[in-house]
């Protein structure tokens, strides 16, 4: 019988005796299966794990430092790595999704890269791929759903780096790679966390990017997500996040007219993020939420809820 126990052990013994004693590099991304991968290969190896955490520009408010700070508390030999201004670079002018996708994917792999080239004799990379992105990057390169939305978790780095790839969650589903985590003491608040996209807010600022309006996003993404957790509806929630509209509308503050951004909140209840059903959350949370976003966040006097569920409406609006 499986047990993430005995699956633990087994994975622990396979590492050992297959990476001996190599160097491996490992990109963490802040969510549960980078993070579980990277305890269990800890466990296996060591300080001969390299962990390497990007901070893209576009994660939720604070990420970068908190996630930094849990994983070193964890014991992970772990470098921070701020690139925002080269994402934000790369992403200048740039509106259409796929090309932001695109952008986001093509710096990873640059900054990666540099950071794996400062690692000594490295030779292989390890990623937290899951069973269910197997499946999907296979139906991704013939599937009717091939275009869709082109994730880049699986393909990872260039020929070039000729890293040979070590995926030990690569057999499990998500509640799997949970238990599994727990059953190495993990933080539940770090295996309790939401799915977030790799191009982070980027697919969440519709339109083209600025630092700008990331920092008005994050805000109002920081109201929505704490507010959730204060609710205690954190945890009955699979996906939630915040969309920056390229929508302007009219509103009045005492006097004066305004004519600032509008937001549209999305919470949604999955298994796997295939499908996808919008939450009915608490009117009372939702009115509370929404002036806390007009009150606190300069620059936005609308907010909207999505109430579209998927299929069609994809979780995120890009
Ligand atoms: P959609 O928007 O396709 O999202 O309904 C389904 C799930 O996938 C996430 N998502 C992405 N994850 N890179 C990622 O790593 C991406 O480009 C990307 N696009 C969507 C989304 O957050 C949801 O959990």
């Amino acid at each position: 019988d499986w047990t993430p126990q005995s699956f633990v052990e087994e994975t622990v013994e396979d590492l050992q005796n297959n990476l001996g004693n190599d160097k491996v590099v490992l990109g963490l991304s802040g969510g549960v299966d980078s993070s579980v991968a990277a305890m269990l290969l800890h466990k296996a190896i060591g300080k001969n794990l390299y962990c390497i955490f990007v901070n893209n520009g576009l994660l939720r408010k604070n990420e970068f430092t908190d996630v930094l700070e849990q994983y070193k508390g964890m014991g992970l030999n772990v470098k921070g790595v701020d690139a925002s201004a080269r994402f934000l670079d790369a992403l200048a002018g740039l509106s259409d999704p796929e090309l932001k996708r695109k952008a986001i994917g093509r710096v990873f792999i640059e900054v990666f890269d540099d950071e794996a080239h400062l690692i000594e004799n490295v030779k292989w990379l390890a990623q937290g791929t899951i069973y269910p992105d197997v499946i999907e990057s296979v139906s991704a390169t013939g599937g009717p759903s091939a275009t869709i939305k082109s994730h880049h978790n699986v393909g990872g780095l260039p020929d070039y780096m000729k890293l040979k790839i070590v995926e030990p969650l690569k057999a499990l589903f998500k509640d799997e790679v949970r238990r599994v985590g727990a059953s190495m003491d993990m933080d539940a608040t770090l295996l309790g966390r939401h799915p977030f996209p790799g191009p982070g807010l980027a697919i969440r600022i519709l339109g083209d990017i600025t630092a700008e309006k990331v920092r008005i996003l994050q805000e109002v993404d920081a109201v929505f997500i704490n507010g959730l957790k204060e609710w205690n509806l954190y945890d009955k929630v699979w996906q939630a996040g915040a969309m920056l509209l390229p929508v302007n509308s009219v509103g009045v503050m005492g006097d004066e007219r305004t004519y600032e951004k509008c937001v549209a909140l999305r919470a949604v209840e999955s298994t796997d993020g295939m499908t996808a059903d919008w939450v009915n959350l608490p009117y009372e949370f939702l009115q509370k939420t929404s002036n806390d976003i007009i009150n606190k966040v300069k620059g936005v006097n609308r907010v909207v809820y999505d109430i579209s569920s998927k299929p069609p409406a994809t979780i995120e609006w890009e």
